[in-house]
């Protein structure tokens, strides 16, 4: 079970990651959370990812490459994982084969196809928790009128690469360093189209249908 979502922002990779990585037991690997919990921590790293973080671009491929290559080293990797957010160059996806080339490799990769106008509709109306991380969304799943989490109590805010003018930036920097990833599986035959544009748990369903597979 070692897939990879891959996909523009706000297609929905987390909230897709989160549920089957729980339903399936093996760890949900988002480089822009461990990236944020740098960020929160105030350590190098996250100062280093802060500024970069906000005005949508990415952050280098040494870093991230070197965060991946010690996460996937730890025991409950050995039952699979799922990778959200990485790779996101060819570079990174360069270095992951070569890191897994003499253990299992990446059996899938799944690709969240989702329409531009309705990125930028979901990314704007998303709402986060700041300390559990629980995503809201002001049109489908607002959060409590006084933004106060209700899975934990934290303070409910708008991340800073959710204004729109950063979403823009973060789709032309996804478009020119992470959509040449599809061609990439497409010749390795990795590559599981979802059409992304559906209810979260229609799209859950077939998530779900696709892991029954890979695990039998
Ligand atoms: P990261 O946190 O990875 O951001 P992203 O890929 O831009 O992902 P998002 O969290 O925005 O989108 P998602 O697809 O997970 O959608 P979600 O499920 O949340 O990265 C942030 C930054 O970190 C990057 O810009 C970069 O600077 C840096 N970084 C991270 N990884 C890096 C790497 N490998 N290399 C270099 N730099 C890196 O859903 C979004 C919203 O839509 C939510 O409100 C949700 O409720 C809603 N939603 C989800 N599904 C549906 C649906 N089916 N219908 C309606 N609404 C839905």
């Amino acid at each position: 079970m070692r897939t990879i979502f891959l996909g523009a922002p706000g297609t929905g990779k987390g909230t897709q990651a989160a549920v089957l990585a729980e339903k399936f037991s093996i760890p949900q690997i988002s480089t822009g959370d461990i990236l944020r919990k740098a960020v929160k921590d105030g350590t190098e790293l996250g100062k280093k990812a802060k500024i970069i973080m906000e005005s949508g671009a990415l952050v280098s491929d040494d870093i991230i490459i070197g965060l991946i290559e010690a996460r996937l080293a730890e025991p409950d990797c050995v039952a699979g994982y799922i990778l959200d957010g990485f790779p996101r160059t060819i570079a990174q996806a360069e270095s992951l084969d070569n890191m897994l080339k003499d253990t299992s490799p990446i059996e899938a990769v799944i690709y969240f196809d989702v329409d531009e106008d309705e990125i930028v509709k979901r990314l704007t109306s998303r709402r986060t928790c700041g300390q559990c991380g629980y995503n809201y969304n002001m049109i489908t799943d607002p959060p409590p009128a006084d933004n106060v989490c209700r899975i934990c109590g934290g303070t409910v805010i708008q991340r800073d690469d959710d204004k729109e003018v950063t979403v823009r930036n973060r789709l032309l920097v996804y478009k020119e360093k992470t959509e040449p990833l599809k061609e990439y599986y497409v010749k390795q035959n990795k590559l599981r189209v979802i059409d992304g544009n559906r209810e979260v748990k229609k799209v859950r369903e077939e998530l779900i249908e696709f892991y029954n597979k890979l695990a039998s």
